[in-house]
């Protein structure tokens, strides 16, 4: 294990903070603070399995809420879990942080090679060039590099280890190092939403000069679309955006040419068509899911355009609602695009977020770094208070993203960028 640097902040006492749940239901009810939890076990268990991977303790400083931490609190049985239906679950999958400690396998290389000159004195080398096989590269990571993670989800719902904790140990994979321009109040905003809006800007398949219409689009995933989508279809392209009406701002900041208040009108569908039908989209990212705007898109895309949608919107959090909800958007997407046959006349891609590589963390961390990419915050919110941040993406009025903040000293500098409170949270 490496030794923390002087500057590394450490662990409070050997005990951590985490939200977690043992039973199913919403937030308010199933999920509780625990003050004073041991550290997790470091070096992990891992470290005794064949393919062994490099493992970091972080001291995280800021967690990003996500709709999927609520479907994991709500839905997910606890039976579920491999730790068995009694093991309590932290959710969520984004963080930012400082590494505590690092583990790598190559430090079993340092014993393996030991051995391996002793054989060889014993007159065993062969024997023992097998066993290289299994070394792996260098660490990655030491102690005191400030960092940006998104957990995979599997990884969460598997083991119970999620983001909502003021010290986690994960697999080092799914961390990669934060520039010092980006802090780690809006690093801990980039990932699943991040990722999800990247997945449906390229099942749209934008080209330069394209026409996209981005509905939802001030909420986590749908700020991100729209920016990326910008960047896709370049200044020649246009980009407009649906939300209420006073989001409209934060959407033309983040790049749309246009955008849709869909409070003020009786029927979105027949206001989209009523102004776009002259001068139709190429391609509708709908963020949250409108039934019955994709049902009647074809007055408002040209014909060979695609609607690309994250699923279809649930009435409420129920199971009934959501497996309904997800049903429908699997119809939708095998269904032929032929009105004869349900469709809409156009296509319906059902867009799943695809778990990132290195390289693209790194690149999406980098937009963020040079300016190409802001993470919208909605509300930051002290860890005691995480509960009002679970309201918000309940009610679902977030404008871009919900941050918990534990210790913002934890994220190993100060907060660059200002975070502007719009529902409640502690700053602004
Ligand atoms: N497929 C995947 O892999 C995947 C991954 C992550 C999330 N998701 C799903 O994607 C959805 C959005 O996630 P998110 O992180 O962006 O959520 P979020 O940050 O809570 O944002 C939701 C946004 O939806 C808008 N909205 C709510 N009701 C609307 C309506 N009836 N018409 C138009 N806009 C409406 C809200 O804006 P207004 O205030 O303007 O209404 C809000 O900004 C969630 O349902 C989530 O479960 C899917």
């Amino acid at each position: 294990m490496s030794a923390p640097h002087s500057d590394v902040p450490t662990a409070t006492k050997g005990l951590m903070k985490a939200w977690a749940f043992v039973k199913t239901g919403l937030p308010s009810a199933v999920l509780k603070l625990h003050e004073g939890r041991p550290l997790p076990i470091f070096p992990p268990e891992q470290r005794k399995k064949q393919h062994a991977e490099e493992w970091i303790l972080v001291r995280v400083s800021h967690t990003g809420l996500n709709p999927a931490g609520v479907y994991q609190i709500r839905l997910i049985p606890a039976w579920l879990r491999s730790r068995g239906s009694k093991s309590e679950a932290i959710p969520e999958v984004d963080l930012a942080g400082t590494v505590l400690e690092v583990w790598h396998p190559g430090e079993k290389k340092e014993k393996k090679e030991a051995a391996e000159a002793k054989n060889e004195n014993e007159g065993k080398g062969e024997q023992t060039a097998k066993g290289k096989e299994n070394d792996t590269e260098e660490p990655r990571f030491q102690a005191g590099d400030k960092i940006w993670a998104s957990i995979d989800l599997p990884h969460v719902l598997k083991s119970g280890v999620g983001a909502l904790a003021d010290h986690v140990a994960i697999p080092a994979r799914f961390a990669v190092r934060r520039p010092d321009r980006v802090d780690p109040l809006h690093a801990a905003g980039l990932g699943m939403a991040t990722f999800t809006a990247k997945s449906a800007v390229d099942a749209a398949c934008l080209l330069p000069g394209n026409r996209v219409l981005v509905v939802a689009a001030a909420g986590g995933i749908g700020s991100a679309a729209v920016q990326l989508a910008r960047e896709a279809v370049g200044p020649e392209g246009f980009v407009a955006g649906v939300c209420k009406g006073e989001k409209i701002d934060a959407v033309l900041s983040l790049g749309a040419d246009d955008v849709v208040d869909y409070t003020a009108f009786e029927s979105l569908p027949d206001e989209l068509a009523r102004r776009f039908s002259d001068n139709p989209f190429d391609a509708v990212i709908d963020c949250i899911g409108l039934q019955h705007v994709y049902h009647r898109c074809a007055k408002f895309v040209r014909k060979g355009g695609k609607y690309a949608a994250v699923n279809m919107l649930a009435k409420d959090w129920t199971l009934a609602s959501t497996l309904w909800a997800a049903s429908k958007a699997v119809v939708s997407s095998i269904r032929p695009a032929s009105a004869w046959l349900g469709g809409s006349g156009r296509k319906f891609i059902l867009v799943g977020m695809k778990y990132p590589s290195k390289q693209e963390r790194e690149e999406i961390i980098g937009k963020v770094a040079d300016g190409r990419l802001e993470v919208l915050v909605d509300s930051v919110w002290e860890y005691r208070d995480a509960l009002g941040g679970y309201d918000v993406l309940m009610e679902r009025r977030a404008t871009g993203k919900v941050i918990v903040k534990w210790d913002e000293n934890a994220g190993g500098g100060q907060d660059e960028m200002h975070a502007e409170s719009r529902n409640g949270g502690i700053e602004g």
